[in-house]
């Protein structure tokens, strides 16, 4: 990796994604020489914990660009779709965390071990992918490169923290509530998400699916480079707060045994098997939190489908970190070690209005 050290924006600096992408850049080392905190008006002149160390927060305006190398973006797509064309402008690459640019075809979307050569073919924004495709995309890989494969059908029990700090905050209220014989009150989500799985997240398409579940559906093809890989999904809202799980069934081209996928996925890096069903070992969100690699379980035959070509597994991983942060820091990594930017001091504005 470059040694010199870089000018690094994180814009939503006071969001769950901001904070563990300031976590995650610290514990890795990232070459960090000014780290520039960024928030809406609203937390302009607050404070927010780096290293346990109070630091300064300012308002996300185009100038506030100005020298920056790197702009790791997490603060919803509005924002990104007005900013990061700005941060462009000012000489960053950004890494952008929401849906404004992924399925752009001007905009490289990478998982960091599943397509990070697609990383050096951008104009100054790199997208990464939605926390439910980021988890699933490592482990369709394996299959893809091995047997192939026909389709897929995933199924995903989605923490709240993939919605962000308020639906935290609205869990949290509505446990409290219920102890206390109260009713349960909610606004974040259109039902209580305690004690409730809600089939129901971001809005709904005129197909009748919601737009995560075919974020889920688009974004994988596009990583996965199978543009016309069949594959649905539902994606539900459960009352956890970290990691999200999928069940994930696949139909296989060539036949694919559980004990040979078990030893593809594991090959692939971050991918942790954990498949001990008679010592009660799956993957389990609450293990996974606060770490970065992907878990897969339940390895088994898919009995439906002939020829052995059908398996069924179980896919957990922390939407925070591997699902957003983790990822976004990983990227900055790959395009600082392969040399896939350049700092901002040095380099003019990109001006092409590609982006934009
Ligand atoms: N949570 C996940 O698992 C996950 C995974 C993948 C992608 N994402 C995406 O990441 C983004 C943030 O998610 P989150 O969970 O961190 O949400 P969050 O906890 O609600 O935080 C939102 C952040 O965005 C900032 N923000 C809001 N409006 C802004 C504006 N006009 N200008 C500048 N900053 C603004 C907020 O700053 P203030 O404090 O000043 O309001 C806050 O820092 C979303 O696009 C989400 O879809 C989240």
């Amino acid at each position: 990796m470059t040694r010199q050290p870089l000018t690094v924006a994180v814009v939503g600096a006071t969001g769950l994604v901001g904070g563990a992408m300031i976590q995650v850049l610290l514990e890795r080392g990232f070459p960090v020489r000014e780290l520039r905190l960024m928030a809406s008006g609203r937390s302009a002149g607050r404070t927010t914990l780096v290293g346990g160390v109070a630091r300064p927060v300012i308002e996300a305006t185009p100038d506030a660009f100005a020298g920056v190398d790197i702009a790791l973006f997490s603060a919803g797509a509005s924002v990104s779709t007005e900013l990061a064309p700005a941060a462009v402008r000012h000489g960053a690459t950004v890494i952008d965390n929401s849906n404004a640019w992924r399925m752009d075809p001007a905009v490289p979307l990478v998982v960091s071990q599943v397509n990070p050569a697609d990383a050096a073919d951008h104009a100054g924004i790199i997208a990464n992918p939605n926390c439910s495709t980021m988890q699933l995309v490592p482990v369709l890989m394996a299959i893809r490169d091995s047997v192939g494969i026909e389709r897929v059908v995933v199924d995903t029990y989605q923490s709240v923290s993939g919605t962000g700090a308020d639906a935290v905050a609205e869990l949290e209220a509505q446990l409290g509530a219920h102890v206390a014989g109260e009713p349960l009150s909610a606004s974040v989500y259109p039902h209580p998400i305690a004690f409730n799985a809600l089939p129901e997240i971001d809005v709904f398409l005129d197909n009748g699916y919601t737009r995560e579940e075919w974020k889920v559906v688009t974004e994988s093809r596009k990583i996965l480079h199978l543009p016309e890989l069949r594959i649905s999904c539902t994606a539900v809202r459960v009352p956890v707060f970290t990691s999200h799980s999928e069940a994930v069934h696949v139909e296989t081209r060539e036949p694919l045994s559980p004990e040979r996928a078990r030893r593809l996925f594991a090959a692939v890096p971050g991918v942790v098997i954990q498949d001990d069903p008679a010592n009660h070992v799956y993957p389990l969100a609450s293990n996974a939190t606060g770490r970065d690699e992907v878990f897969v379980g339940r390895v088994r035959q898919d009995p439906s489908i002939a020829d052995g070509r059908g398996l069924a597994f179980w896919v957990v991983s922390d939407n925070l970190r591997k699902g957003a942060a983790t990822n976004a820091v990983e990227i900055a990594e790959l395009i600082a070690e392969h040399d896939w930017i350049r700092p901002a001091a040095e380099r003019g504005p990109v001006g092409s209005g590609r982006p934009a």
